[in-house]
């Protein structure tokens, strides 16, 4: 078995090859002076199981992955596991207006071409799984996030909407203190509004858990409710960090005490690996 990995998920790559004892594939990857995407696999990856790591995100990684598998299928691979830390496109998971795709299922499809099985982490939605026309598993890394944020001395825990209600119960279960969640109303892409509502968080240390920070506008919201109402210490915890336009600026700037994000795309507040809930999955499925 070998362990390829894109250019975007390399710690993830490298924690799988270590936790599965498996090696690295050695590649070729660059990009020509167009931008346009190279790659070359140097070993003999004949006759041999691979599992490919790479996040979806941004677009050009997209890319990175079919030219991926391709290499993979045409060396002759016996069987192709396609890791997604992190499936781009899977926030549009249906035809919210007529006229629109259904992204999540049309990156799926693609994806599926050269592929046995799929793995992800912490979809936005588990029914994106059956989207791929092949087998797909999910795993989550909301485990991991509990044990960084109970060494915080973390009271109290918060969903910033219903959406993410079941992850914040499941870390105040871990962590053994209180949750909550908040009502959230998105106008639109970059404009969230949160339902007043009291929360008994007083003189507290709060985290914020969400599945994916994008802008940042559902965290700083949800960051200056809680300070309002008198939380001493916020910090904001996710899976999935985009961190896009200013959402640094924005979050610290609404009081927030740490980020925390796992690294399924890898960024600067990637304090959490995703890697062991990752070969739990590929563990428990695949032999
Ligand atoms: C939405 O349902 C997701 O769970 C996140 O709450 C959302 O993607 C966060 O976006 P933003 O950081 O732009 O507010």
């Amino acid at each position: 078995m070998y362990i390829l990995g894109g250019t975007s998920s390399k710690t993830i790559t490298e924690d799988l090859s270590k936790e599965l004892e498996q090696p690295l594939a050695r590649t070729t990857l660059k990009r020509f002076p167009d931008d346009e995407f190279y790659v070359r696999i140097l070993d003999n990856i004949g006759d041999e199981e691979v599992i490919i790591v790479q996040t979806t995100y941004p677009d050009a990684n997209i890319v990175e992955l079919l030219l991926i598998q391709d290499a993979v299928y045409e060396a002759g691979a016996n069987k192709i596991t396609v890791v997604l830390p992190y499936f781009g496109y899977s926030r549009q998971d249906k035809k919210f207006e007529d006229g629109e795709p259904i992204s999540a299922r049309a990156i799926a499809e693609h994806i599926s071409l050269h592929a046995d099985c799929i793995v992800t982490v912490d979809p936005h939605k588990e029914h994106i799984l059956d989207f791929f026309n092949v087998p797909a598993y999910s795993c989550s890394a909301t485990p991991e996030i509990a044990k960084y944020l109970k060494e915080k001395d973390i009271d109290f825990v918060l969903a910033p909407d219903k959406g993410a209600m079941e992850r914040a119960q499941q870390i105040s279960d871990i962590i053994r203190c209180e949750y909550d969640y908040m009502e959230k109303i998105r106008i639109d892409g970059t404009t969230v509004k949160i339902k007043p509502k009291n929360l008994e968080i007083q003189n507290k240390k709060v985290a914020i858990i969400d599945d994916i920070i994008s802008t940042g506008g559902t965290m700083a919201k949800a960051i200056k409710e809680l300070k309002r109402q008198g939380a001493k210490e916020v910090s904001i915890a996710c899976t999935h960090g985009l961190f896009v336009g200013g959402a640094k600026e924005k979050i610290l700037s609404a009081g927030c005490d740490e980020i925390i994000s796992t690294d399924t795309i890898e960024n600067e507040f990637s304090k959490v690996r995703a890697a062991p809930c990752i070969s739990e999955v590929l563990l428990k499925n695949l032999h």
